[in-house]
């Protein structure tokens, strides 16, 4: 069964409404509750002085109408009493300021001091709670960045992260490459984070910056893997877990997730859609990124259930369908529990405009029924957790590549994020399936593997993805792959794509960054025509045929896409950045060949995926516009509405 939750703050509720809240969700066929996220002031409101009845209650009245919780760990957000005598448990921002506990999240995770409390607290939750029947699953903390404190101990452990890694300053010095501008260091304690009042990562060494978004990384997954072992020492058995976002701060997923038994994720897709469908939003591509995580079916912690308005004004009221669309769209894409945030607006604190499903009346509105008849639907389907995604095709992501990306700027507008996601797309409106992979995830029982903008190229990952074609797979690599080593810094004396040359069977003679504003043509050896922007490699086949050329400028007919064959397989190289036309007719192409299942046709806008497994077989379908959609699909003619979801099962009548 996908279990129903809600987000619930007992802690923000006079306690005489817990009853009725609680009686509410559980009618409504609410499974899971998720609560005490924020919690620590009401957990521990002096400092060793700890107040659990309170939890206890509300757990005891959820679990009288047959619910279990989610607990969340209440880290996120430790008492002011902790700041005030323990000053160093502050995160320092950029320019070494203590920042100012006005808002959430201030805590330095590294700091030892503030471990000890957070263990302390965590530890006797667990204790408190392990085994009982009443707990569902742990959350640890909240929506966790990658930690870029700047306080002394972060500072301190960047040197050790380097000492360990570099052994000597020579070596260091030397694969940072800083004798640029007189940058190499004297001595250890002359290593800061990149900081200062005018952090400009622009002008700063992308090697330095790299193993510090590196360090970053490893900072919050070990935070994560120790507050793992808080829970797991009391509760061997705890089933744990952490919410993830997209912050500016990207940690590495795969990392943070490595200890945990499940992936999580807190979907907050778009409130209004554009009416173009060549912007058209996808968040499906977040979602099977998330999946990726652990390569299963994973959790939605938040799903959105009203318009929200926090960091920024609110937004438009929920079209109908949207969340009910949304939802299912997550469960098309692997997820097996849905909380929705909220199960009412705050009255009180930042996020009083921030909707859950109840606005502050209290009354069931329009959400509400909405929600109460997508649950009545997935009561139909009781056996639909026991299914997953099964993919052909695989898409690459690798944090380091982001890093890279972020930390060297390529032509204006050109973000790793959108090349992904301009592939998913197109995979997306094939109705194909797709696993996001990371880079040391086995290709076996896949036939293409997508591999966008690689700009640091692993010897291993050359080799393995010269190997998957050899033995028949199909290769898909982007311009600005091949360019940079495991430091950051360019490879020297051989052509582009550099270590992925002999695979792609085609040089780069000359690049063209053009910018994502500025558009040119493209001719396919069948005639067709595309836009292009961001990029332009011009390319020389060497065994390579071509795909498609330049149709302007000094480089007209100059090869743009090759396609070329190695082993029983190929490998396609696309130089350029396109049209979402582009992709899908290249996909379908490579698709046809590489002999994976797709549904051509398919409106833009339109997902198709597919759940499959002991529970059965379910296809669903979405539509991810704001017009009506007309789909053609093995002889059927079907209507959506904006927004809407169809559910195929093995019956094979769309519902
Ligand atoms: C995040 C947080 C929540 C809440 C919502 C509001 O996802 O985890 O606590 O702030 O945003 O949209
Ligand atoms: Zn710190």
């Amino acid at each position: 069964m996908i279990q129903i939750g809600m987000d619930y703050y007992p802690e923000q509720w006079d306690p005489s409404l817990w009853e009725e809240d609680a009686a509410r969700m559980a009618a409504l066929g609410v499974k899971v509750v998720r609560i005490a996220e924020f919690a620590w002031s009401r957990m521990e409101p002096r400092e060793g002085e700890f107040h659990f009845e309170w939890l206890d209650e509300a757990i005891r009245v959820l679990a009288g109408h047959g619910m279990r919780v989610i607990l969340g760990t209440p880290t996120n957000c430790p008492p002011l009493w902790m700041y005030q005598h323990y000053p160093e448990t502050l995160q320092q921002d950029r320019t070494g300021q203590r920042v100012f506990p006005g808002i959430r999240g201030h805590r330095c995770m590294m700091s030892p001091k503030f471990r000890f409390y957070a263990r302390r607290v965590v530890g006797e939750m667990a204790r408190r709670y392990a085994g009982r029947p009443e707990i569902f699953a742990w959350q640890i903390d909240n929506e966790l960045e990658s930690n870029h404190c700047t306080c002394p101990t972060c500072r301190a452990g960047f040197r050790d992260f380097l000492r360990q890694k570099y052994h000597t300053l020579d070596r260091l010095n030397d694969a940072w490459g800083n004798v640029v501008w007189s940058g190499e260091y004297s001595g250890w304690e002359q290593i800061q984070p990149p900081l200062g009042p005018d952090y400009e990562t622009d002008w700063m060494n992308p090697a330095w910056l790299q193993d510090y978004e590196r360090y970053a990384a490893a900072g919050t997954a070990d935070y994560v893997r120790a507050q793992c072992g808080w829970i797991r020492q009391e509760d061997p058995e705890a089933r744990i877990t952490t919410n993830s976002c997209f912050p500016a701060h990207l940690p590495d997923f795969y990392q943070e997730f490595a200890p945990l038994d499940v992936a999580a994720y807190d979907n907050y897709p778009v409130g209004a859609l554009p009416r173009d469908p060549e912007a058209l939003y996808s968040n499906g591509f977040a979602l099977d990124f998330v999946r990726s995580f652990k390569q299963k079916n994973f959790w939605v912690l938040e799903q959105l259930a009203g318009p929200t308005g926090c960091w920024a004004p609110m937004n438009p009221a929920m079209e109908p369908g949207m969340l009910e669309g949304y939802a299912l769209q997550a469960v098309a894409h692997g997820a097996d529990l849905l909380s929705f945030f909220r199960w009412r607006t705050a009255a009180t604190g930042a996020e009083m405009f921030c909707h859950g499903l109840l606005d502050h009346d209290n009354q069931p509105n329009r959400r509400y029924w909405e929600l109460e008849q997508l649950i009545r639907r997935l009561e139909r389907y009781p056996r639909l957790d026991e299914t997953a995604l099964h993919s052909e095709v695989a898409l690459l992501y690798a944090p380091d590549q982001e890093f890279a990306f972020q930390n060297k700027r390529q032509s204006p507008g050109f973000a790793y994020w959108t090349q992904l996601r301009l592939l998913h797309e197109g995979c997306m409106n094939l109705g194909v399936n797709v696993d996001v992979l990371p880079e040391t995830a086995s290709l076996e029982g896949y036939r293409v593997a997508l591999v966008p903008t690689w700009l640091m190229a692993r010897e291993e990952l050359v080799h393995r993805l010269e190997d998957f074609a050899r033995r028949g797979g199909t290769v898909l690599l982007t311009n600005r792959s091949g360019v940079k080593d495991e430091h950051n810094n360019c490879l020297l004396g051989q052509p582009l794509p550099g270590p992925f040359r002999a695979l792609a069977g085609c040089r780069v003679t000359e690049y063209d960054p053009i910018g994502a504003e500025r558009t040119q043509q493209l001719r396919s050896a069948s005639g067709q025509t595309y836009a292009i922007h961001t990029w332009c490699d011009l390319l020389e086949p060497e065994g390579a045929e071509v795909w498609a050329a330049y149709a302007g400028r000094y480089y007209a007919g100059t090869a743009a896409i090759t396609r070329h064959r190695f082993g029983g397989g190929q490998c396609y190289y696309v130089g350029t950045v396109g049209e979402k036309a582009l992709y899908r007719d290249l996909l379908a192409c490579l698709f046809r060949e590489a002999g994976v299942d797709m549904v051509p046709g398919l409106p833009p806008g339109v997902e198709l995926t597919c759940r499959s497994g002991p529970g059965g077989r379910y296809r669903f379908l979405f539509n991810n516009t704001m017009d009506r959609q007309t789909v053609h699909l093995e002889g059927t003619e079907l209507e959506l509405a904006p927004l809407e979801v169809r559910v195929q099962t093995e019956k094979g009548e769309w519902q």
